[in-house]
Protein backbone atom coordinates (compact mmCIF):
# COMPACT_ATOMS: atom_id res chain seq x y z
CA UNK A 1 0.00 0.00 0.00
CA UNK A 2 1.83 3.36 -0.74
CA UNK A 3 2.07 5.85 1.88
CA UNK A 4 1.31 9.14 -0.04
CA UNK A 5 -1.89 9.88 -2.23
CA UNK A 6 -1.51 9.24 -5.90
CA UNK A 7 -3.60 10.93 -8.72
CA UNK A 8 -5.65 7.66 -8.55
CA UNK A 9 -5.59 6.82 -4.37
CA UNK A 10 -5.27 8.43 -1.04
CA UNK A 11 -2.41 6.57 0.57
CA UNK A 12 -2.52 5.10 3.61
CA UNK A 13 -1.39 7.36 6.02
CA UNK A 14 -4.72 9.70 4.65
CA UNK A 15 -6.63 6.75 4.96
CA UNK A 16 -5.60 6.18 8.39
CA UNK A 17 -6.20 9.64 9.52
CA UNK A 18 -9.25 9.93 8.08
CA UNK A 19 -11.50 6.62 9.12
CA UNK A 20 -9.51 7.45 12.83
CA UNK A 21 -11.28 10.58 12.80
CA UNK A 22 -14.46 8.87 11.82
CA UNK A 23 -14.71 6.82 14.26
CA UNK A 24 -13.58 9.71 17.06
CA UNK A 25 -16.79 11.58 15.87
CA UNK A 26 -18.69 8.76 16.36
CA UNK A 27 -17.22 7.99 19.67
CA UNK A 28 -17.66 11.56 20.49
CA UNK A 29 -21.47 11.76 19.82
CA UNK A 30 -21.56 8.23 21.89
CA UNK A 31 -19.89 9.65 25.14
CA UNK A 32 -21.98 12.74 25.44
CA UNK A 33 -25.64 11.13 24.62
CA UNK A 34 -24.84 8.42 26.82
CA UNK A 35 -23.82 11.01 29.66
CA UNK A 36 -26.93 12.83 29.26
CA UNK A 37 -29.39 9.77 28.19
CA UNK A 38 -27.63 7.36 30.61
CA UNK A 39 -26.36 8.67 33.18
CA UNK A 40 -27.30 10.50 36.68
CA UNK A 41 -25.72 13.76 37.56
CA UNK A 42 -22.99 13.97 40.04
CA UNK A 43 -22.26 9.82 39.52
CA UNK A 44 -19.43 8.87 38.69
CA UNK A 45 -20.22 7.35 35.21
CA UNK A 46 -21.51 10.72 34.06
CA UNK A 47 -18.02 12.27 34.78
CA UNK A 48 -16.19 9.61 33.11
CA UNK A 49 -18.20 10.22 30.02
CA UNK A 50 -17.99 13.77 30.14
CA UNK A 51 -14.10 12.99 30.19
CA UNK A 52 -14.53 10.26 27.32
CA UNK A 53 -15.84 13.41 25.16
CA UNK A 54 -13.36 15.85 26.17
CA UNK A 55 -10.28 13.60 25.87
CA UNK A 56 -11.89 12.03 22.12
CA UNK A 57 -12.40 15.48 21.79
CA UNK A 58 -8.88 16.46 21.99
CA UNK A 59 -8.01 13.68 20.21
CA UNK A 60 -9.63 14.94 17.04
CA UNK A 61 -7.92 18.70 17.56
CA UNK A 62 -4.38 16.83 17.49
CA UNK A 63 -5.41 14.68 14.37
CA UNK A 64 -6.89 17.42 12.57
CA UNK A 65 -3.37 19.55 12.93
CA UNK A 66 -1.41 16.30 11.79
CA UNK A 67 -3.82 16.19 8.42
CA UNK A 68 -3.56 19.18 7.48
CA UNK A 69 0.19 18.86 7.67
CA UNK A 70 -0.36 15.72 5.59
CA UNK A 71 -2.46 17.16 2.92
CA UNK A 72 -0.51 20.14 2.34
CA UNK A 73 2.54 17.95 1.75
CA UNK A 74 1.08 15.53 -0.76
CA UNK A 75 -1.07 15.76 -3.37
CA UNK A 76 -4.95 15.51 -3.74
CA UNK A 77 -6.25 12.58 -5.88
CA UNK A 78 -8.07 13.45 -8.74
CA UNK A 79 -12.04 13.95 -8.40
CA UNK A 80 -13.87 11.48 -10.46
CA UNK A 81 -15.75 12.86 -13.64
CA UNK A 82 -18.40 15.06 -13.00
CA UNK A 83 -20.10 17.99 -13.69
CA UNK A 84 -18.81 21.37 -12.30
CA UNK A 85 -21.76 21.43 -9.61
CA UNK A 86 -20.70 18.53 -8.38
CA UNK A 87 -16.80 19.48 -8.30
CA UNK A 88 -17.51 22.77 -6.55
CA UNK A 89 -19.93 20.59 -3.85
CA UNK A 90 -17.45 17.74 -3.32
CA UNK A 91 -14.66 20.82 -2.58
CA UNK A 92 -17.04 22.53 -0.04
CA UNK A 93 -18.20 19.68 1.52
CA UNK A 94 -14.38 18.42 2.28
CA UNK A 95 -13.81 22.37 3.34
CA UNK A 96 -16.75 22.07 5.79
CA UNK A 97 -15.40 19.17 7.05
CA UNK A 98 -12.15 20.33 7.69
CA UNK A 99 -13.83 23.66 9.58
CA UNK A 100 -15.92 21.54 12.04
CA UNK A 101 -12.91 19.40 12.88
CA UNK A 102 -11.53 22.73 13.79
CA UNK A 103 -14.64 24.21 15.24
CA UNK A 104 -16.10 21.96 17.52
CA UNK A 105 -12.87 21.16 19.09
CA UNK A 106 -11.95 24.83 20.13
CA UNK A 107 -15.53 25.74 21.29
CA UNK A 108 -15.53 22.52 23.39
CA UNK A 109 -12.49 23.21 25.10
CA UNK A 110 -12.79 26.96 25.56
CA UNK A 111 -16.44 27.06 26.74
CA UNK A 112 -15.56 23.76 29.33
CA UNK A 113 -15.42 24.72 32.82
CA UNK A 114 -12.95 21.48 33.57
CA UNK A 115 -9.90 19.98 33.04
CA UNK A 116 -9.63 17.33 30.55
CA UNK A 117 -8.38 14.64 32.24
CA UNK A 118 -7.25 12.92 29.36
CA UNK A 119 -8.18 9.27 28.87
CA UNK A 120 -7.38 9.48 32.43
CA UNK A 121 -4.01 9.72 31.44
CA UNK A 122 -2.74 13.38 32.51
CA UNK A 123 -4.62 17.01 33.57
CA UNK A 124 -5.00 19.79 30.29
CA UNK A 125 -5.68 22.98 32.41
CA UNK A 126 -9.35 24.83 31.68
CA UNK A 127 -9.17 27.57 28.94
CA UNK A 128 -10.22 29.60 32.29
CA UNK A 129 -7.08 29.16 34.36
CA UNK A 130 -4.57 30.01 31.12
CA UNK A 131 -2.14 33.09 30.57
CA UNK A 132 -4.59 33.23 26.72
CA UNK A 133 -8.04 33.80 28.80
CA UNK A 134 -6.80 36.18 31.50
CA UNK A 135 -5.06 38.23 28.55
CA UNK A 136 -7.91 38.31 25.51
CA UNK A 137 -10.97 37.28 27.67
CA UNK A 138 -11.12 38.94 31.50
CA UNK A 139 -8.65 41.59 30.80
CA UNK A 140 -9.32 42.07 27.64
CA UNK A 141 -12.81 42.12 26.87
CA UNK A 142 -13.47 42.42 30.57
CA UNK A 143 -16.27 39.52 30.77
CA UNK A 144 -16.16 36.74 33.36
CA UNK A 145 -15.67 33.20 31.95
CA UNK A 146 -19.29 32.27 33.05
CA UNK A 147 -20.49 35.14 30.37
CA UNK A 148 -18.09 34.37 28.01
CA UNK A 149 -19.10 30.24 27.85
CA UNK A 150 -22.83 31.15 27.30
CA UNK A 151 -22.54 31.58 23.77
CA UNK A 152 -19.58 29.60 22.75
CA UNK A 153 -21.52 26.72 24.86
CA UNK A 154 -24.43 27.72 22.13
CA UNK A 155 -22.55 27.33 19.39
CA UNK A 156 -20.81 24.60 20.60
CA UNK A 157 -23.63 22.47 21.35
CA UNK A 158 -26.91 23.63 19.91
CA UNK A 159 -25.99 25.21 16.62
CA UNK A 160 -23.08 22.43 15.77
CA UNK A 161 -23.92 19.84 17.84
CA UNK A 162 -26.89 19.09 17.86
CA UNK A 163 -27.41 20.03 13.83
CA UNK A 164 -24.76 21.22 11.44
CA UNK A 165 -21.91 18.24 12.52
CA UNK A 166 -24.48 15.37 12.22
CA UNK A 167 -25.88 16.60 9.15
CA UNK A 168 -22.71 17.47 7.53
CA UNK A 169 -21.81 14.17 8.12
CA UNK A 170 -24.42 12.43 7.07
CA UNK A 171 -24.53 14.16 3.59
CA UNK A 172 -21.04 13.47 2.99
CA UNK A 173 -21.50 9.38 3.91
CA UNK A 174 -24.72 10.03 1.62
CA UNK A 175 -22.34 11.65 -1.38
CA UNK A 176 -20.20 8.08 -1.01
CA UNK A 177 -22.94 6.12 -1.05
CA UNK A 178 -24.17 7.62 -3.72
CA UNK A 179 -21.09 7.69 -6.32
CA UNK A 180 -20.86 3.87 -5.16
CA UNK A 181 -23.78 2.07 -5.78
CA UNK A 182 -25.43 5.29 -8.45
CA UNK A 183 -22.58 6.48 -10.24
CA UNK A 184 -20.30 3.62 -9.60
CA UNK A 185 -17.77 5.07 -9.82
CA UNK A 186 -13.99 4.67 -7.70
CA UNK A 187 -14.84 7.63 -5.37
CA UNK A 188 -15.31 5.58 -2.38
CA UNK A 189 -12.63 2.97 -3.22
CA UNK A 190 -9.84 6.00 -3.11
CA UNK A 191 -11.00 5.48 0.34
CA UNK A 192 -10.50 2.07 0.76
CA UNK A 193 -9.08 0.10 -1.04
CA UNK A 194 -4.98 0.36 -2.43
CA UNK A 195 -5.90 -0.12 -5.90
C1 LIG B 1 -15.05 17.08 17.18
C2 LIG B 1 -15.18 17.14 18.46
C3 LIG B 1 -16.48 17.31 19.21
C4 LIG B 1 -17.79 17.03 18.87
C5 LIG B 1 -18.32 16.43 17.56
C6 LIG B 1 -18.62 17.41 20.00
C7 LIG B 1 -20.00 17.29 20.03
C8 LIG B 1 -20.77 17.58 21.12
C9 LIG B 1 -22.18 17.33 21.22
C10 LIG B 1 -23.04 16.69 20.13
C11 LIG B 1 -22.58 17.74 22.44
C12 LIG B 1 -24.00 17.62 23.04
C13 LIG B 1 -24.91 18.70 22.62
C14 LIG B 1 -26.20 18.62 23.41
O1 LIG B 1 -26.23 19.09 24.54
O2 LIG B 1 -27.17 18.03 22.92
C15 LIG B 1 -21.43 18.25 23.14
C16 LIG B 1 -21.43 18.72 24.44
C17 LIG B 1 -20.29 19.08 25.11
N1 LIG B 1 -19.00 19.13 24.63
FE1 LIG B 1 -18.41 18.50 22.82
N2 LIG B 1 -17.80 17.90 20.98
C18 LIG B 1 -16.49 17.84 20.55
C19 LIG B 1 -15.36 18.23 21.24
C20 LIG B 1 -15.35 18.72 22.53
C21 LIG B 1 -14.16 19.12 23.27
C22 LIG B 1 -12.71 19.08 22.73
C23 LIG B 1 -14.58 19.53 24.50
C24 LIG B 1 -13.75 20.06 25.65
C25 LIG B 1 -12.46 19.86 25.84
C26 LIG B 1 -16.02 19.41 24.54
C27 LIG B 1 -16.83 19.75 25.60
C28 LIG B 1 -18.18 19.56 25.66
C29 LIG B 1 -18.98 19.79 26.85
C30 LIG B 1 -18.48 20.27 28.23
C31 LIG B 1 -20.30 19.50 26.51
C32 LIG B 1 -21.51 19.52 27.44
C33 LIG B 1 -21.62 18.14 28.02
C34 LIG B 1 -22.99 17.77 28.47
O3 LIG B 1 -23.90 18.59 28.39
O4 LIG B 1 -23.17 16.61 28.90
N3 LIG B 1 -16.46 18.90 23.32
N4 LIG B 1 -20.33 18.14 22.31
C1 LIG C 1 -19.53 7.05 7.19
C2 LIG C 1 -18.49 7.80 7.23
C3 LIG C 1 -17.66 8.30 6.07
C4 LIG C 1 -17.53 7.88 4.77
C5 LIG C 1 -18.26 6.73 4.08
C6 LIG C 1 -16.56 8.75 4.13
C7 LIG C 1 -16.11 8.64 2.83
C8 LIG C 1 -15.19 9.46 2.22
C9 LIG C 1 -14.70 9.31 0.85
C10 LIG C 1 -15.13 8.22 -0.10
C11 LIG C 1 -13.82 10.31 0.62
C12 LIG C 1 -13.07 10.58 -0.71
C13 LIG C 1 -13.84 11.60 -1.48
C14 LIG C 1 -13.12 12.07 -2.72
O1 LIG C 1 -11.90 12.20 -2.69
O2 LIG C 1 -13.77 12.33 -3.73
C15 LIG C 1 -13.75 11.12 1.81
C16 LIG C 1 -12.99 12.26 1.96
C17 LIG C 1 -13.03 13.08 3.04
N1 LIG C 1 -13.72 12.84 4.23
FE1 LIG C 1 -14.90 11.24 4.64
N2 LIG C 1 -16.15 9.70 5.04
C18 LIG C 1 -16.80 9.45 6.23
C19 LIG C 1 -16.68 10.16 7.41
C20 LIG C 1 -16.00 11.36 7.51
C21 LIG C 1 -15.93 12.17 8.71
C22 LIG C 1 -16.61 11.84 10.05
C23 LIG C 1 -15.17 13.25 8.41
C24 LIG C 1 -14.79 14.42 9.30
C25 LIG C 1 -15.56 15.00 10.13
C26 LIG C 1 -14.74 13.13 7.02
C27 LIG C 1 -13.96 14.05 6.35
C28 LIG C 1 -13.50 13.90 5.07
C29 LIG C 1 -12.67 14.88 4.39
C30 LIG C 1 -12.19 16.22 4.98
C31 LIG C 1 -12.38 14.37 3.13
C32 LIG C 1 -11.49 15.01 2.05
C33 LIG C 1 -10.10 14.54 2.29
C34 LIG C 1 -9.07 15.36 1.58
O3 LIG C 1 -9.10 15.42 0.36
O4 LIG C 1 -8.24 15.95 2.28
N3 LIG C 1 -15.25 11.96 6.51
N4 LIG C 1 -14.58 10.57 2.78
Amino acid sequence: MMIKNTSQNYGSIAKWLHWVTAVLFLASYCTVYYRHWFTEEKTPENWIALQLHLSVGVSIAVIVILRIIWRVLNRVPDLEPGTSLEHTMAHIGHYSLYAIMIIMPVTGYIGTGVNTEFFMWFDIPKFESTQVFTMIVSDGLGISFKEFEKPVDFIHKDIMGVWVVWMLIAGHAAAALYHQFVKKDRTLRKMTNSR
